[in-house]
């Protein structure tokens, strides 16, 4: 077990059957092997299907250059297997304030002495090189970063977090398709009811077990809610159409006094990258015009956009305690399990993972994927907005470095959680936090909603 951080307080005993056997070294090992294997063909596909002016060029002030994010996973992989584990000596010094986040805005480093594409190619190759050999020869105990293989699990995550930002870059990149993927099937079957009854009462949030959960999603502790009401599936482009043409964006009622003021002040009508043309609402998406779908989950609004529709509604967005429970609360054996759908890692059948879309799948999707509660998608099409803020838990400790999350806590940052298409499974469970500005709307964000259970129904 990874031993960095406090002892759960009441981790359900049947969770730590799943996660002992998850902690096998050699299952850890391969695991490691495949997922780094799997992010760098995935980084190769973002930055491969495009020339070296656009892996150079801005493609939006909010986004950097891809060429960067591409030697920053290389720097960080560095950082953190070669030089933290393996304790190599640093290869090219020099470049690591370039790559640091925190020294440089995004819109500065366009005009930063970057790694041309080529340099930055073979950097990360041969980075990747040297850690493939480490991977092998380090054994999966004797320290936090080492033991499970935390490091190895963490640099994967990490190239997949930049896989998705820099699959955003493309998203808000002008011009012709540069990726493609198949588009996911229709909805087969009932898709069930609007919403679900989740039951007050305590459960298990967060994690101690889990292998290479990050230090935001630790310690597992007890959680409480009231019983509430929650979508079975997220909000649709239909749904959301209809609060957009009853003038919802006109009508202060609905926006919280920063919402009102950041719509008015950008002159925000619709979700990003869609436009009323012909008396037709279209998209833009990976640069591909279409007609915005009306069953699928809506897509690139922003917390504000989010909050307000629910306020429409007549509902409100889930708290991030809400959201966990429903898609880990099993109410037969009160047990936390790692997924909506049990322990099992996720497949083609759970949920829309990968990238192996280019879009959400139309909401009642993944009927196999869905929570004890009943309600699905939670994990994989939208990251979903929540009401909370970004917060640790009880008994939080940074590790390995305090910029993951410690310094990003507070009022100012509004968790997401779940997962896009544009996740890899890696870097996606039931614990899982993201976070962002609650203006943001290039990511992949979308939301459900919520509303209190009267009394007499909130009796079990
Ligand atoms: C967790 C998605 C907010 O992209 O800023 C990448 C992930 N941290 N490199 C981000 C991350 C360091 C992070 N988010
Ligand atoms: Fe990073």
């Amino acid at each position: 077990m990874t031993g960095h951080h406090p002892t759960p307080t009441a981790d359900a005993s049947a969770h730590d059957d799943a996660a002992a056997d998850a902690a096998d070294h050699g299952v850890l090992r391969a695991r490691a092997l495949a997922a780094l294997l799997r992010a760098r063909e995935r980084t190769s596909l973002l930055t491969g299907c495009v020339d070296e002016a656009e892996l150079t060029a801005q493609h939006s002030p909010l986004m950097s250059p891809l060429v960067w994010d591409l030697a920053h996973i290389g720097n960080q992989e560095e950082q953190w297997l070669l030089r933290a584990v393996g304790g190599h000596a640093a290869m090219r010094p020099e470049i690591d304030p370039l790559y640091d986040a925190f020294e440089h805005p995004r819109s500065a480093r366009p005009s930063l002495p970057l790694l041309p594409p080529v340099e930055a190619r073979r950097y990360a190759a041969e980075v990747r090189g040297r850690a493939l050999d480490l991977l092998e020869g380090t054994a999966f105990t004797g320290g936090p970063l080492t033991d499970a293989g935390f490091a190895f699990g963490m640099i994967a995550q990490h190239e997949q977090q930049h896989d998705e930002t820099m699959l955003i870059t493309h998203q808000l990149r002008k011009g012709p398709a540069a990726l493609t993927a198949p588009d996911p099937a229709p909805v087969v079957g009932d898709p069930g009811p609007a919403e679900v009854l989740v039951p007050a009462g305590e459960f298990t949030m967060g994690t101690s077990t889990e292998p290479w959960a990050l230090d935001n999603e630790r310690p597992a502790h007890r959680s409480w809610t009231e019983a509430f009401h929650l979508d079975t599936a997220p909000v649709t482009n239909g749904a959301y159409l209809r609060f957009l043409e009853s003038g919802g964006y006109e009508d202060a009622r609905w926006w919280t006094p920063e919402g009102w003021a950041y719509v008015q002040a950008q002159r925000i009508t619709a979700p990003l990258f869609w436009r009323h043309e012909g008396g037709r609402w279209l998209r833009r998406r990976f640069g591909v015009t279409e007609e915005v779908p009306p069953q699928e989950p809506v897509l690139h609004v922003s917390w504000y956009e989010a909050d307000a529709y629910a306020r429409w509604a007549g509902r409100r967005l889930p708290t991030e305690t809400e959201w966990e429970k429903a898609a880990r609360h099993d109410p037969v054996t009160g047990r936390s399990t790692r997924y909506p759908w049990g322990d099992e890692d996720p497949t083609e059948e759970h949920a829309n993972l990968g990238q192996r879309h280019l879009r959400p799948a139309p909401a009642g999707s993944y009927p196999k994927g869905q929570s004890a509660l009943g309600v699905r998608q939670l994990i994989g099409d939208v990251w979903e907005w929540t009401a909370s803020d970004f917060a640790p838990y009880p008994g939080f400790a940074a590790f390995p470095y305090r910029e993951y999350s410690q310094v990003f806590f507070g009022p100012e940052y509004k968790v997401l959680r779940g997962g896009s298409f544009a996740v890899d499974a890696v870097a996606c469970r039931g614990t899982f936090r993201n976070w962002d500005y609650p203006i943001r709307r290039q990511i992949f964000s979308g939301f459900r909603t919520a509303r209190d259970a009267h009394p007499d129904e909130a009796v079990a």
